[in-house]
């Protein structure tokens, strides 16, 4: 005999144990080619060290006390097909928080977020900086913006490519959904949200990625992926796609011309508000800083996104980091 929540709750298990296994394996390899993935490494572990040593003198105490001066950006997306009873419905973005990098940033991440009233939190990965950060400080950080958080449904989230597959259980103790290339769905009135999280596709892009998001139910659905590189996958099922990844530069030119965005596929999204098709996208600037402990001429951002039946169209923008 087969059906039944046991049967059900049995295969999901599996599955998770499955995914972490697989994700596991891949976390012990090097990325990309060898000698740029031991190169990489290299250059991450000196910049740490220097980061470390140098974390006490006034530069880098001042450069990080400015990376924390986050933004608001209020951003409006209309949909002709948005179920009526989600008209109105706010969607609280949070990304790339890498909370073990910057001394301070659960504390200002939670500061901003706790003047944001939203109906569902979402976190799109790189909750950590160091992949080997020990657990328990970066689980206290973690829960200290989770507790700060006022969302109706909860907060939901994927993993980025600093994340680490033992993250998952402390994060659900914590009470955050990680979707696991799955799809949550939400009833109002009798009708339906759907939100697909797959696994980063940046670092450990599997098939199983690309099959939750071509796989998605029937219906308005909204995709929550670490980076945009798979925007094209998204797009035939999904009309709203949320992400991040690139800080949007992080170390910009002055006008906010960014270096790099470390991005391998639809570089064309690297930042803000963008179309695919029928879908609609927003990379977001992210919270945090990855590895060097600063941000110039790109300041950090909290995103709230209200969902709106009417006419396609994304409207919005931002409110400048408090000084
Ligand atoms: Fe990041």
């Amino acid at each position: 005999m087969h059906g039944g929540p046991f049967d059900e709750d049995h295969e999901l298990m599996q599955r998770r144990r499955d995914w972490r296994a697989r994700r596991e394996a891949m976390e012990a390899q090097p990325s990309g080619k060898r000698w740029r993935g031991q190169m990489r490494s290299y250059l991450y572990r000196t910049a740490r060290r220097t980061h470390d040593v140098l974390r006490p003198t006034r530069p880098v105490r001042w450069g990080a006390e400015r990376a924390l001066r986050l933004g608001l950006t209020e951003l409006t997306a209309s949909f002709p097909d948005l179920p009526a009873a989600f008209d109105g419905y706010r969607i609280l973005h949070l990304t790339d928080l890498h909370l073990d990098n910057i001394d301070g940033t659960a504390e200002a991440v939670a500061e901003r977020v706790a003047a944001v009233e939203s109906d569902l939190c979402v976190i799109t990965g790189d909750i950590r900086d160091n992949i080997h950060a020990p657990m328990g400080p970066l689980m206290k950080r973690l829960g200290h913006v989770v507790s700060a958080v006022r969302a109706r449904d909860g907060t939901i989230g994927v993993l980025g490519n600093h994340d680490s597959a033992a993250m998952v259980p402390p994060m659900e103790d914590l009470g955050i959904r990680v979707l696991l290339n799955e799809t949550i769905s939400y009833a109002r009135g009798g009708e339906a949200l759907h939100v697909t999280g797959v696994d980063d596709v940046h670092r450990f892009h599997t098939e199983d990625a690309r099959v939750a998001l071509e796989s998605a139910p029937e219906g308005f659905c909204i995709a929550l992926v670490h980076s945009p590189e798979v925007a094209h996958v998204a797009a035939a099922r999904h009309r709203l796609y949320l992400t991040g990844h690139t800080h949007g530069g992080q170390i910009c030119l002055p006008g906010g011309r960014p270096i790099a965005m470390g991005m391998k596929a639809n570089r064309h999204l690297a930042r803000g508000a963008w179309q695919h098709g029928d879908m609609v996208g927003y990379t977001s600037r992210g919270l945090g800083a990855c590895v060097l402990p600063f941000r110039t001429f790109c300041p950090g951002e909290v995103v709230s996104v209200t969902l709106r039946k009417g006419p396609a169209l994304v409207v919005g923008g931002g409110r400048k980091p408090r000084s």
